[in-house]
């Protein structure tokens, strides 16, 4: 065990106006572990998600990276941070529908300032692996919800980051469909040796990870235990 979690959040708390959506939540994912985040549906999982990721900062709390505190950091030095050191599948996801498959994958790549030759290879091979390879081409906006979210999670994953953030990366797909997309997804970050949450709601989905986290009324409601 390192001297850091991969992944921490102390004490966070979030309100949306009058709607409290995370109390005093606290987690800790050890490096190269894997999480899955469950709970029903408004008990808070993507708001945590979202402050895991820095995309909201916590109205309390702090969020730590690596040991590093990333509720601290100023809203670019936090955007960089994300896209050097982690892979995020957002629920409704946020791909490019004027760019094909392939250059949403490419994206995170051309950000870090490789060269696109390698980056459409690279961005090929993962969405290859994630079974829309004959996609590569299409505009985003012109393929289905579960082939996108492929893409999506090619996207998280292309530019290999320590930390993989998911929220229902399988909600489109149908069980066996999802099945494959989530193998895909726990092989390649632990290969890497990378730290992966997964926020979802199907049994099946969190019994391929090493721990479950449940929130209820944004709260945890279960220690990490094993599943
Ligand atoms: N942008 C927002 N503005 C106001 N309220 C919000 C906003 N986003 C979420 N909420 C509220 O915060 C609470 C937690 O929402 P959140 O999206 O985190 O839940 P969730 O567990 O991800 O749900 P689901 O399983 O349906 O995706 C809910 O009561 C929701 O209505
Ligand atoms: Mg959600």
């Amino acid at each position: 065990m390192g001297r850091y979690a991969m992944l921490e959040a102390r004490d966070v708390s979030l309100s949306y106006g009058a709607t409290q959506a995370l109390r005093d939540v606290s987690l800790r994912v050890e490096d190269g572990a894997s999480v899955a985040l469950m709970g029903a549906s408004g008990s808070g999982k993507s708001s945590l998600l979202h402050c895991l990721a820095g995309v909201i900062v916590p109205d309390e709390g702090a969020v730590l990276i690596d040991g590093i505190d990333v509720t601290g950091l100023p809203d670019k030095d936090r955007s960089r941070f994300r896209l050097e050191r982690m892979g995020v599948v957002f629920q409704f996801g946020d791909l490019v529908p004027e760019l094909t498959l392939v250059e949403n994958v490419m994206l995170p790549l051309q950000l870090l300032g490789r060269r696109t030759k390698q980056a459409r290879s690279r961005a090929r091979e993962l969405l290859d692996l994630l079974g829309v390879a004959d996609l590569a081409d299409s505009r985003t906006g012109a393929v289905s919800g579960g082939q996108a979210q492929r893409a999506a999670v090619a996207r998280a994953m292309v530019h290999e980051p320590r930390l993989v953030l998911a929220d229902e990366p399988t909600g489109s797909l149908d069980s066996i469909n999802a099945e494959a997309v989530l193998d895909a997804l726990v092989d390649l970050t632990r290969g890497a040796g990378a730290t992966l949450l997964v926020v979802t709601h199907d049994n099946v989905v969190a019994s391929h990870l090493d721990t479950l986290v449940t929130l209820h009324d944004g709260r945890v409601l279960s220690a990490p235990v094993n599943v």
